[in-house]
């Protein structure tokens, strides 16, 4: 059994209601709910975190990593701005999972750069509410292979 840590940015709060076309109309309550029952499903608990302000993402990733195996994190805008969020997650060394609902990668060029593609194991971008979903999964998958049962003896 693992603890994991799932981090949202700026303005996903709003999300449900926020620009339906690019991000569909599931809430993040609802985004929240489904990713503990199917961590809690795996065998796994999560915290979850929400904030609009850069310092306080970079607090609370500083205080729940020493308890955690992996962080998912969806920065919202501050993907493309943020050294501040890149440098608290290489200062506590926790893998992390970058996840965008949208397909970064298809939209507007500044949407393409992300201060921490490069320091995380991978990205899910474009899946809607289910980007989550999957960066859940491939973390399931990554503690199945780092869990001393499955190495070779
Ligand atoms: C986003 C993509 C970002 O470019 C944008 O600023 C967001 C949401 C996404 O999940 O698709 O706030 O992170």
């Amino acid at each position: 059994m693992a603890h994991l840590l799932l981090v949202h940015g700026p303005n996903l709060n709003l999300l449900g209601t926020r620009e339906p076309q690019v991000y569909g109309r599931t809430t993040l309550a609802e985004i929240n709910r489904q990713m503990e029952q199917a961590a809690g499903q795996a065998g796994h608990t999560l915290s979850h975190f929400q904030s609009n302000h850069e310092g306080a993402i970079v607090d609370w990733v500083q205080q729940h990593a020493p308890e955690a195996a992996y962080l998912m994190i969806n920065p919202g805008a501050l993907t493309h701005t943020s050294v501040a969020i890149r440098d608290a997650i290489l200062a506590v060394g926790i893998p992390a999972i970058e996840v965008h609902l949208s397909n970064v990668h298809r939209r507007e060029p500044f949407r393409r750069h992300s201060y921490l593609a490069d320091i995380c194991v991978g990205q899910v971008v474009g899946f809607g509410a289910h980007s989550y979903q999957l960066a859940l999964q491939a973390v399931c998958h990554l503690l199945q292979q780092d869990s001393p049962a499955s190495s070779p003896s």
